[in-house]
C-alpha cells in the first residue's frame, strides 16, 4: 500500500515538472527578463521570487498556463499585462526559471511597507500595491500629472487602460520605442472609482503635483581627461499646463578629495559642505526652470570620479509640498553611457 502511495506522488511530480518546463522555454530568458529593465514584477514578487507583496513564484512548480491565467486574467488586485509587455513566450520562460529555483523559507519585506500614519489615499495606494512601484509618496508620478495636468478622468483612464493611455499622455516616459510599458491594466471590478479618487485626491490636494523635471548627468566624452559631468535639466511640463520651478538649487557632491577645476551654468555659487549630503557640494541657484525650459550645468573635477559615481540633488522652495518635507527634493546619479 506504502509504496503505491509513493508511487503516484512520484507520477504526480513528474507530470508538474513536465507542465512548467514546456518546449522551448528557458530559464536563462526567464531569468534575465525578470532580473532586467523591461518588467517591473519583481517589485511585487520579489527580486528572486521570493514573494514580498505578491505570492512567491519560486520552486512552486507553477506551470506556463498558471502563469498566462495570473497576467492576462489575474483575479486578485494585480493588474493585467498585455502580450506586448510580456509575451506568452516570456511567461513561458519565467515559468521554467522559478520551477527550476529552491522554495524561499520566508517572503521578503514589501518593497515600500506602509506608512503607520499615512492618509486615506496613501493607505490605499498601499494596500493596492501601487507603492510598490510608484514608492510612498508617487514622487515621479506627481511631476508627470503636475506637468501635464492630468484631471481624475485622465487619471482613471491612465491606471484602467494604461497600455493605450499612456502612449497617448503625449510624454517621452512611456513613449519610447522598444521600451515596454511596466504597469499593466486595472480592472474596475477589483480597484472602484472611488478608490482611485482617493489616490487621485491625496496626490494632489494633500501631497501636492510637482514640476515635470528630468535630471541627466553624464560623463562628458568630448573631455580627454574624462573628469567632466554634464547635468541636464528640464522642466518637461507642458507649456502653459505645468508648474515652474521656482527657487532652485541644484547640488553635485563631490567624492572626497576631489575639488572643482571648472564650473559653467547660470547660477553657479561654487564649493560648500553640505549637511544633508555630508560632503563638499558644487551649488547652483536659479530663480526659475519653466515648461519646456532646458538648462546645462558642467563640472570638471581634478580627477575622474571612480565605481561609486557621482550624485547629486535638485530641490525648489515653490511650488511647496503641501504635507511632509518643506522643500521638494529630486535626486539624480551618474548615468552609464548608452
Ligand atoms: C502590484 C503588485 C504586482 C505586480 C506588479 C505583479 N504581481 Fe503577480 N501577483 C500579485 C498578487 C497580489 C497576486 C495574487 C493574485 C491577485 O491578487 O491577482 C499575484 C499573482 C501572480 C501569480 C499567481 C501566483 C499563484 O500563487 O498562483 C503569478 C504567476 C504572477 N502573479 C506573476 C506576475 C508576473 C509575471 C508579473 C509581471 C508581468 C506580476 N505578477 C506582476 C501582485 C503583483
Ligand atoms: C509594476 C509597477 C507599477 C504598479 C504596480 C503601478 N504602477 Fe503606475 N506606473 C508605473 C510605471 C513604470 C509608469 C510609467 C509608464 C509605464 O512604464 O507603464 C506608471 C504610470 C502611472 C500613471 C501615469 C503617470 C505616470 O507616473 O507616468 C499613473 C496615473 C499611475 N501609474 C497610477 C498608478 C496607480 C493608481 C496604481 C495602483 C492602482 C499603479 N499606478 C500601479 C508602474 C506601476
Amino acid at each position: 500500500m506504502k509504496k503505491f502511495v509513493i508511487g503516484i506522488l512520484v507520477a504526480a511530480s513528474l507530470v508538474s515538472r513536465a507542465a512548467a518546463q514546456e518546449q522551448g522555454a528557458d530559464a536563462a530568458s526567464g531569468k534575465a527578463l525578470w532580473d532586467g529593465s523591461n518588467t517591473q514584477c519583481r517589485s511585487c514578487h520579489g527580486s528572486a521570487g521570493e514573494g514580498a507583496f505578491g505570492p512567491a513564484l519560486a520552486g512552486r512548480g507553477l506551470s506556463s498556463a498558471e502563469f498566462r491565467q495570473a497576467a492576462r486574467k489575474p483575479w486578485g488586485i494585480m493588474p493585467a499585462f498585455t502580450q506586448d509587455q510580456v509575451s506568452d513566450a516570456d511567461l513561458a520562460n519565467f515559468a521554467t526559471y522559478f520551477a527550476g529555483l529552491p522554495k524561499a523559507a520566508d517572503a521578503g519585506p514589501w518593497r515600500v511597507p506602509a506608512p503607520e500614519d499615512g492618509r486615506l489615499g496613501q493607505k490605499i495606494a498601499i494596500s493596492l500595491g501601487c507603492a510598490q512601484c510608484h514608492g510612498a509618496t508617487f514622487d515621479v508620478a506627481r511631476g508627470i500629472l503636475g506637468g501635464t495636468a492630468v484631471g481624475f478622468g485622465q487619471f482613471k483612464d491612465l491606471v484602467y487602460n494604461h497600455t493605450v493611455a499612456m502612449p497617448k499622455l503625449g510624454i517621452a516616459e512611456g513613449n519610447t520605442p522598444g521600451q515596454r510599458l511596466h504597469m499593466g491594466n486595472y480592472n474596475p471590478l477589483r480597484i472602484s472609482e472611488q478608490q482611485l479618487k482617493a489616490i487621485y485626491d491625496w496626490t494632489k490636494n494633500d501631497l501636492g503635483f510637482r514640476p515635470f523635471l528630468e535630471a541627466r548627468l553624464t560623463a562628458d566624452k568630448s573631455d580627454v581627461a574624462g573628469a567632466t559631468y554634464v547635468l541636464k535639466v528640464e522642466n518637461s511640463g507642458f507649456k502653459k499646463k505645468g508648474p515652474a520651478a521656482q527657487d532652485v538649487t541644484i547640488h553635485i557632491a563631490l567624492p572626497a578629495g576631489a575639488t572643482v577645476m571648472h564650473a559653467t551654468g547660470d547660477g553657479y555659487k561654487g564649493v560648500h559642505p553640505d549637511a544633508v549630503a555630508k560632503a563638499d557640494v558644487a551649488e547652483w541657484k536659479l530663480a526659475k526652470i519653466a515648461p519646456t525650459d532646458e538648462q546645462t550645468f558642467a563640472v570638471t573635477l581634478s580627477s575622474p570620479v571612480d565605481k561609486a559615481g557621482l550624485k547629486g540633488s535638485l530641490s525648489w522652495a515653490k511650488p511647496a509640498p503641501k504635507t511632509g518635507a518643506k522643500l521638494d527634493t529630486m535626486n539624480f546619479a551618474l548615468r552609464s553611457p548608452g
